[in-house]
């Protein structure tokens, strides 16, 4: 039995680290673990030009403790109005690693996404062009989709149809769910990937409605049942260079989750790689860990692989049930491995 894993130091490809008193918060658990992150840009308003984008990397790195030595990756937020030139230009000078699509008014943050991706499609032509990553929220908006189904249906509907008209854009399918996007990028070219966070490899929908509304359990897209739940985590253990960490770490104050109409979103930065190498464990592929964590992400994005290690070991790690204003993922829980 291996009771100890030292891999290369490992990134974060999906991560919500705010702004203002949330970023100070909360950036440095993200600093500590992962040498790289991929920042997500719903911000209020949105991150949306090479401007803001370089005045939001600076915010982060002056809330990160310089020892840590972590680089924020920045994200553009697609709108029905952005401009492929902007987001070329920004790409060309290192400022924005990739774009987002969130489909208007599909999650938190998302009341300026894109309403229709035919309204962006001259900006994804030259993305493809420039080799910019495409970074989907995926899922449909459509009243009549239930909510367990509206991924399923997006890449049905959206982005099959997508992958299709831009054959060589390189698209990473954030946060997976489902069967069906495990499926669909398995099988798609190299170029198609996918995140997949801690919360989707623990838990199904059960762990949001049995014994009561759990509001921290909540996030989207939301977790489905007990088989999509196998098929991501068979999907994250399988090895495939197609499938890499991206925790989705989306921090809400505990009033604003605890509420008539919470907010979707599980602040899991703090005990990320103690609950993802957990789960590797359970499944007897620890020795695919440092794959998912730390490699098939740069290799994906063209970044290198990180110097340095971390090193991971059986103990026990005890989840408290607050950190700060914010209840995290595995809060009261004691988890089986702990960072040396
Ligand atoms: C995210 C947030 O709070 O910003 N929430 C979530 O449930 N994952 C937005 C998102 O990634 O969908
Ligand atoms: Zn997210």
């Amino acid at each position: 039995m291996t009771d100890r894993l030292t891999i290369r130091r490992p990134d974060d490809w999906h991560v919500h680290l705010r702004d203002g008193a949330m970023l100070a918060h909360v950036a440095p658990y993200t600093a500590r673990q992962f040498a790289r992150a991929i920042v997500m840009p719903n911000l209020s308003p949105p991150v949306t030009t090479a401007a803001e984008g370089i005045a939001y990397r600076d915010r982060i790195r002056a809330t990160v403790p310089a020892d840590l030595d972590f680089t924020p990756l920045i994200v553009a937020y697609l709108t029905d109005h952005s401009d492929a030139g902007e987001m070329a230009r920004g790409h060309a000078e290192g400022i924005f690693t990739a774009a987002k699509l969130y489909p208007a008014h599909a999650t938190t943050g998302s009341a300026h996404g894109v309403t229709d991706v035919a309204n962006i499609m001259p900006v994804l032509e030259r993305m493809q062009a420039i080799g910019m990553p495409l970074l989907i929220h995926g899922e449909v908006t459509d009243a009549d989709v239930d909510i367990f189904d509206r991924e399923a249906v997006f890449i049905e509907r959206t982005l099959a149809p997508l992958a299709k008209a831009l054959p060589e854009l390189k698209i990473v399918l954030e946060h997976i769910t489902t069967a069906e996007a495990a499926q669909f990028v398995a099988d798609a070219p190299a170029h198609v990937a996918a995140t997949i966070t801690p919360q989707h490899l623990h838990i199904n929908r059960n762990a949001m409605l049995v014994g009561g509304i759990r509001p921290h359990a909540y996030c989207l897209p939301v977790a489905k049942r007990e088989h999509h739940r196998l098929a991501v985590r068979a999907a994250a253990t399988s090895g495939s260079p197609k499938f890499f960490l991206g925790t989705d770490s989306a921090p809400h104050a505990v009033h604003t989750k605890e509420a008539a109409c919470g907010c979707a979103g599980i602040f899991n930065a703090p005990y990320a790689l103690e609950s993802y190498v957990t789960a590797f464990d359970e499944d007897g592929a620890l020795d695919r860990f440092e794959g998912f964590a730390s490699e098939h992400g740069p290799r994906f994005y063209g970044l290198p692989l990180n110097e340095g290690t971390i090193t991971l070991e059986r103990g026990e790690t005890v989840v408290p049930d607050r950190v700060g204003e914010v209840v995290p993922f595995h809060a009261g829980e004691t988890l089986g491995w702990r960072i040396v």
